[in-house]
Formats: structure tokens, sequence, C-alpha cells
């Protein structure tokens, strides 16, 4: 099964990484092939919240001192991460035909598995054309009107290159599921009166101390807190997208 979901958000630090990391687990506890690519470049903490410390990173491939299998860094037996380069301006700033040429040779080396992008926030080029060529788009989003307001920038550049299908929302940091569905319906009408066209759901995230804490203890929060309300949501997002993917998983 090949898919590539990209994870994004208008504002920064409403949960991405915390959310990328976990629905790779999530997909490779189904028994799927996970490929997870730290495409913050620029910021990249992915490898942070999975507790493991990557020699190389996504820069030593992109300045050709290494090939692409010698930055990819085995998690488990079916997850894999592509570490990010921290603080290197250069990578954020890549030209879109070299960012092209990066996904194609990162989706052809691993055309057999989910590849999750967890993307740097907001609307840059580079952002948005990786947003483009991904097969599904999770937006994340919290309850603060700077949020609110950046996702649906990011909502309304996808409408204009006609990318608003298979684009579904995440509310994040709920109260419970009827808060997250609500929080959702609110988007869906703004989508529906400006921009014509729905948004999907993919589900929401409760606001979860075990999410603070597994990031604490740099343990993944399947392994540190599997009884928790966030991991439960998260399966139930993981799931979606497989089923959205054609690849049916039974909730
Ligand atoms: N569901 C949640 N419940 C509680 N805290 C959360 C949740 N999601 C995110 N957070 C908090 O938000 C912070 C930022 O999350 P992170 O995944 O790094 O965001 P981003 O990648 O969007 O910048 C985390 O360190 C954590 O404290
Ligand atoms: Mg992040």
């Amino acid at each position: 099964m090949s898919q590539r979901i990209a994870i994004c958000s208008g504002k920064g630090g409403v949960g991405k990484t915390f959310t990328s990391i976990s629905i790779a687990l999530a997909l490779s506890d189904l028994g799927r092939d996970v490929l997870l690519v730290d495409a913050d470049l620029g910021l990249a903490n992915a490898q942070l919240m999975l507790g493991i410390s990557p020699e190389l990173t996504i820069a030593d491939y992109v300045e050709g001192n290494k090939t692409l299998l010698e930055v990819t860094n085995k998690v488990d037996d079916r997850l894999k991460l592509i570490p990010g380069a921290s603080g290197d301006a250069s990578l954020a700033n890549l030209p879109l035909g070299a960012l092209s040429d990066l996904y194609e040779e990162i989706t052809s080396t691993f055309h057999d598995s989910y590849i999750v992008f967890d993307l740097a926030a907001g609307i840059s080029n580079q952002n948005m054309h990786l947003l483009k060529l991904c097969d599904q788009r999770l937006v994340l989003f919290v309850d603060e009107p700077a949020s609110i307001a950046d996702s649906y920038g990011v909502l309304k550049l996808l409408h204009l290159s006609d990318k608003l299908d298979h684009t579904y929302l995440v509310p994040n940091q709920v109260k419970n599921a009827e808060s997250g569905k609500k929080f959702y319906e609110r988007m869906n009408h703004l989508c529906l009166s400006f921009l014509g066209k729905p948004v999907g759901f993919a589900g929401a995230i409760n606001e979860d101390q075990a999410v603070k804490a597994s990031i604490r203890q740099r343990t993944p929060i399947n392994t540190s807190f599997p009884d928790s309300k966030a991991w439960y949501n998260v399966r139930t997002i993981a799931t979606r997208i497989a089923n959205e993917a054609g690849d049916t998983v039974f909730e």
C-alpha cells in the first residue's frame, strides 16, 4: 500500500509533530510499513519525540553527501524516519523543483509504504507545494482565533489549487468528542460559505496530559500511555486514513 499523507497547520505549536509521529506509529501498529519524514525543514523535532538521536539528517542527502537510504533511520521493524535538520534555513527555502525531486525520490524509494510528512506551519510555497503533492492532507488547528484564521488561510489556498478534496480537519486539544465535532462543523461552515466547498473531518484529539508527559519523557504515547484518550483518538484517525486509502481496516 502506498499513500502519502501531509500533516500541516496554519499556526505553529498546535500538535503537528505529536500527531505525525503518533499516526505513523498507529499505522505501523496496524501492520503497515510506514516512513515518517520530518519535513519541517529548518526546525526538526520528530526525532526528539521519538527518543532517538540520528547522526545523519535529510540535509546530508540534499547536500549530496549521502544516499536517501543512508539518512533513513529504522525506528522499529515497520517504522522508519528520515530526520529533519534543525536550524538549516537553506532547506526551508529549497527551490520547488528540488523539492519535487526530493518528493519523487522518497516516494519511489518507499513505494510500498505509508509516508507521513510532518510539515512546517504556515503557507510558504514549499509547504503548499508538498501539501498539493500528497494524497491526503490533515490540517490541525486548536480553538484559538489565530489558529482558526491561519488554518482557514491554508484551506483557501488549497481550494484555489483545487486540492480541497482529500483534505481533512483535525481539531486538537478539544475537551471532548462532541466539542471537537462542533469545532469541525464551524470550520466546515466557513468553507461552505466562503469557498463553496466542504472540507472533511478526520477526527478530533482530546486535550490530554498524557501528550505532554509522553513528550517530556521522549517516549511515544503508544508505549508511555497506551490507555490514554489521545492515543485512542490518533488510532481512530489512522484507521480512517487507511480506509480512505482503500486499505480496509475495521474501526
Ligand atoms: N492533544 C494534546 N493535549 C495536550 N497537549 C498537547 C496536545 N497536542 C499538543 N500538545 C502540546 O503542544 C505542544 C506542541 O506540539 P507539537 O506537536 O510540537 O506542535 P507543532 O509540531 O505543531 O509545532 C506539545 O509540546 C504539547 O505540550
Ligand atoms: Mg513540529
